[in-house]
């Protein structure tokens, strides 16, 4: 079994993957920097002692380049994760995701004697919206909502042709990308830079994109973490989850178990060379239905509070379009969603987060970011 680099490692989706590539035999590299936001204790204790730890930020050539050293595989997960934080750290986001990446594959370039694939960590957010249907003109793409539009509380999209109501459906990865913040701009770069050094130099490259990852080790005490996270704090804290909007947007959630599937088989399989691809599970599940599984998971009789506002950038739903995984990777998500909340429900209730989701919500609204 070959040596394998997983950046952004100590990560939540990062140290899943360690553990599925130490316990299916291979050397197992982090490199990691241990970002403070993500890591409040420094090197978390579930990050496994088997896996070599080198403690360097992803920006710096010199130590990218020694992690590399003898790599097969390089699963690249390492990043900055927060849509509305990165609307005011824009520089931060692009130097750390993009400018990061672009580290990364010239070191990769470096290492060919050894190296054979980089599979990156995309996300959902390149789409910007999902895919929509609309009645008269077929599935239609619409950029991001209108500001009027979202001040007057309309939230769902319209048709782009007709303005006539629409309905999500699951969106194909040839759906065009419209990112909606600094973060999501990063993401599409970090990727479009990974698949064309890939085509350019005959490096194999992969570029999955997440829907968004749920489960055990989320950064808890990260504001900017996901809302089944944010929402699991708030309600063990005795809080009622703040919904945005109207709580009737939708979002894939998928298992980080399934996530650490899809990269293993993203690996070594032949027909995915050079693509992106969605890793999802096609169903999707309203943000106000979420808190209201959480609630009774967690066994708290407390309702989530729906407050009619919105995070700029924000979009309404997304929902993948499962069929290249299942074609190009044989890969399907199989955590079923009520066990693998009850999971999240279950570690999160033997955790002792600091909730600062109020902070992270009053550093938005102040800078006009909720409204
Ligand atoms: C998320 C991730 C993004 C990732 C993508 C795909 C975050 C911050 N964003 O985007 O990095 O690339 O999934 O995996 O993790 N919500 C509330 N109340 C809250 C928090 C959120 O109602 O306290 C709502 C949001 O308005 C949104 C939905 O929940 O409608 C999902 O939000 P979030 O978990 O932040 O994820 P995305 O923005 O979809």
């Amino acid at each position: 079994m070959g040596r394998v680099l997983v950046t952004g490692g100590a990560g939540f989706v990062g140290s899943h993957l360690v553990d599925a590539l130490l316990a299916a035999g291979h050397a197992v590299r982090v490199l990691d920097n241990l970002d403070p936001q993500a890591h409040e204790g420094g090197r978390p204790r579930f990050l496994s002692p088997e896996a070599e730890l080198v403690e360097a930020d992803l920006r710096a050539p010199a130590a990218v380049g020694r992690a590399l050293r003898g790599v097969e595989v390089v699963f690249h997960q390492a990043g900055m994760v927060g849509n509305g934080q990165s609307m005011y750290e824009i520089h931060r986001y692009i130097d750390v995701n993009a400018g990061g990446t672009a580290v990364l594959l010239e070191e990769a370039l470096r290492a060919r004697d050894t190296l054979r694939r980089v599979v990156t960590a995309s996300s959902m957010v390149v789409y910007g919206e999902g895919a929509y249907r609309c009645a008269e003109h077929g599935v239609v793409a619409p950029g991001l909502r209108r500001r009027a539009d979202l001040d007057a509380r309309r939230w769902e999209n319209r048709c782009p042709r007709c303005g006539e109501a629409v309905e999500p459906v699951p969106t194909p990865e040839d759906h065009p990308l419209h990112p909606t913040s600094p973060y999501a701009i990063s993401k599409r770069d970090g990727e479009e830079l990974t698949l064309t050094a890939g085509h350019a130099h005959g490096l194999e490259t992969v570029a999955l994109r997440y829907l968004n990852v749920y489960g055990p080790r989320q950064a808890l005490s990260n504001p900017y973490t996901g809302v089944a996270a944010i929402f699991s704090t708030r309600l063990l804290g005795g809080r009622r989850p703040l919904v945005f909007e109207d709580g009737r947007q939708r979002r894939d959630l998928v298992h980080v178990s399934d996530v650490v599937r899809a990269n293993l088989l993203a690996m070594d399989a032949p027909g995915v060379i050079g693509l992106p691809v969605n890793v999802g599970t096609g169903v999707s599940i309203s943000v106000r239905e979420l808190a209201l599984v959480l609630a009774a998971e967690l066994g708290v009789d407390l309702e989530p509070e729906v407050t009619q506002r919105f995070r700029a950038g924000d979009i309404r739903h997304c929902i993948a379009d499962v069929r290249r995984a299942r074609d190009v990777l044989g890969f399907e998500a199989r955590a079923g969603r009520a066990e693998a909340l009850r999971d999240l429900a279950r570690w999160v209730s033997c955790e002792t987060p600091v909730d600062r989701s109020a902070a992270a919500v009053a550093a938005l609204r102040e800078r006009g970011l909720i409204r």
